[in-house]
C-alpha cells in the first residue's frame, strides 16, 4: 500500500484522504485540520522547500494537491522538478482558474460554449460599457477569489457599484483589479471532474453544488453550501460535455504549451443550447468532492498513477449505486466576516459521515475556525432518502451562530 500527501486543509482534502484510506493507503494531510485526525496525519503548514523535504524523510509515494491557490503558486512545477510524483497542474495550466481572461480565451479559442464577454483593465471604460448594456450583466474579478468575485448585477447600479468594489475599492485584492463582464445564461448547472493526462481523460459523475447562502438559491453566493451526486439529468449531455468541452480545450492547452494534467473541473449551465461552461477550476470541487469520492469505488491512487503514465485511457471509474448529499455547516455572519472558537457539539448516533473543513482544537475538543465548518454527508439509495438523512445528522451537530441550507438537493428531484 502507498504513502500519500494531500495538500490542503479543508472538506475537500478530508474527503480525499478518506478515499485513499478506504483503498488502504496511509494518508498525511498539510496542513489538514484537528478533524481528520482519526482519518489521516496531520502535518502542520509547509512551504513548497519543506513539503519536499517530507516528501523524502517519509517516502512518499505521491502528493494529491486539493486547493488552488498552492497550484496557482506553482507547487505542482516545484516538486515535479525535485522529480517527486505529484498530481496536479503546472502554474501555467493552472491559470485556467486563477484568470478568468485566460480561461475564457482559451474557450473561444477552442470553441468552447460559454457566456459572451468582455475584458476591462479600467473602471471608466467599463463603466460606460456596462451604461448601454442590457440586463441583468455578470460582473467577475478576474483572480482567485475564494468563489465570492461573482456578481449577478440586475441593473446600472448594482453594476457600477460591483465594479467599483472590485476594481476601486479592491475588495479582492489585486484579483479585481481586471474584471471579465458577461452575458447571464439562464438554465440549470450542474458541474463534472475530468481526470486527465493530458491528452485523453476520463469524467466524473455529474454533481450539483448550491452556491447561494440561502434557501431558494437566495443571499450572497458563497464557496458552496452543500451538494448532491450523480444529477442523472445531466447524463444526456456527457458526450457533448466530453466533445464540445474538454476535449477542444485540452487540446489548446496542449497547443498552447501548458498542457492540463490532474483533475479539471467543469462548472456547467445547461442552457437552451445545451451544456454551457460557467467556469473551469484547477482542482476537485468544493463541496461536490464530499459527494462524488464516496461514490468513487474506483482507487483514486490507481487514478492518480495513470494520469502520471499518461494512460488514463486504461482507466474505468465504478460508482456505487444511490446518490450522496453534503450539506455544509457554515459559521454565523459566512460569507462576510464570521463567528470564530465557537465550541462543536456533536451528539451520539450519527449515522453517516462528517468532513471536517473550518474547525481548531480548543483542549478536547473542536472548535469553529473557518467560514465553512464541516460537510455532513450522507449516502443513501435514493435522493430523497440521502437528503433526509443527512439532516438528521446536521441536526445532532450544534454550535452558536451555526448557518446551513435546508434544501439541498431537493429542487431537482424532479428530474430523476
Ligand atoms: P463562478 O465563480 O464563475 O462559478 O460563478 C459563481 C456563480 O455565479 C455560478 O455558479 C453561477 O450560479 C453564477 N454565474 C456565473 N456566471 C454566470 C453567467 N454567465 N450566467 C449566469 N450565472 C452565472
Ligand atoms: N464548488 C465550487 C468550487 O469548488 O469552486
Amino acid at each position: 500500500m502507498s504513502k500519500i500527501l494531500v495538500i490542503g486543509g479543508g472538506g475537500r482534502e478530508h474527503a480525499i484522504a478518506c478515499s485513499f484510506k478506504r483503498f488502504g493507503h496511509t494518508t498525511f494531510v498539510s496542513p489538514g485540520n484537528p478533524g481528520m485526525e482519526n482519518d489521516a496525519t496531520v502535518v502542520p503548514k509547509m512551504d513548497f522547500k519543506e513539503t519536499a523535504d517530507f516528501v523524502k524523510d517519509y517516502a512518499i509515494d505521491l502528493v494529491f494537491v486539493g486547493p488552488e491557490q498552492p497550484l496557482a503558486d506553482g507547487i505542482v512545477d516545484f516538486l515535479q522538478a525535485r522529480g517527486i510524483d505529484v498530481v496536479g497542474p503546472t502554474k501555467a495550466a493552472a491559470r485556467i482558474e486563477g484568470s478568468k481572461a485566460f480561461a475564457k480565451d482559451i474557450m473561444q479559442r477552442s470553441g468552447v460554449p460559454t457566456a459572451a464577454y468582455k475584458v476591462f483593465d479600467c473602471l471608466d471604460d467599463a463603466t460606460s460599457y456596462l451604461k448601454s448594456a442590457g440586463y441583468p450583466q455578470v460582473i467577475k474579478a478576474d483572480g482567485l477569489a475564494a468563489g465570492k468575485g461573482v456578481v449577478i448585477a440586475q441593473d446600472y447600479d448594482e453594476a457600477r457599484s460591483a465594479l467599483e468594489s472590485m476594481m476601486r475599492d479592491k475588495v479582492f485584492g489585486e484579483s479585481g483589479s481586471r474584471v471579465v463582464i458577461e452575458e447571464f445564461l439562464q438554465g440549470w448547472e450542474t458541474s463534472v471532474f475530468a481526470f486527465t493526462d493530458g491528452q485523453h481523460f476520463v469524467t466524473t459523475i455529474f454533481s450539483q453544488d448550491h452556491k447561494p447562502l440561502l434557501d431558494g438559491d437566495k443571499g450572497p453566493n458563497t464557496g458552496g453550501m452543500g451538494a448532491y451526486a450523480p444529477v442523472r439529468s445531466a447524463e444526456k449531455y456527457r458526450d457533448r460535455v466530453e466533445k464540445e468541452i474538454f476535449e477542444p480545450v485540452l487540446r489548446v492547452m496542449r497547443e498552447e504549451g501548458c498542457e492540463y494534467r490532474g483533475v479539471l473541473y467543469a462548472g456547467l449551465m445547461i442552457t437552451e443550447d445545451g451544456p454551457k461552461v460557467v467556469e473551469f477550476n484547477c482542482r476537485f470541487g468544493d463541496p461536490e468532492t464530499e459527494v462524488v469520492l464516496p461514490l468513487l469505488d474506483t482507487d483514486l491512487f490507481e487514478i492518480s498513477q495513470a494520469i502520471l503514465d499518461r494512460r488514463i485511457d486504461d482507466i474505468e471509474l465504478n460508482w456505487g449505486a444511490g446518490y450522496a448529499v453534503t450539506v455544509v455547516a457554515a459559521s454565523g455572519g459566512y460569507p462576510g466576516k464570521y463567528m470564530k472558537n465557537k465550541l462543536i457539539q456533536i451528539d451520539d448516533g450519527l449515522r453517516h459521515r462528517i468532513y471536517f473543513a473550518g474547525v481548531g482544537r480548543d483542549g478536547d475538543g473542536l472548535v469553529t475556525a473557518g467560514g465553512r465548518v464541516m460537510m455532513v454527508t450522507a449516502l443513501a439509495s435514493t435522493l430523497d432518502k440521502a437528503r433526509e438523512e443527512a439532516y438528521e445528522d446536521l441536526s445532532r451537530i450544534r454550535f452558536e451562530g451555526m448557518q446551513f441550507r435546508n434544501d439541498i438537493g431537493a429542487k431537482d428531484s424532479r428530474n430523476l
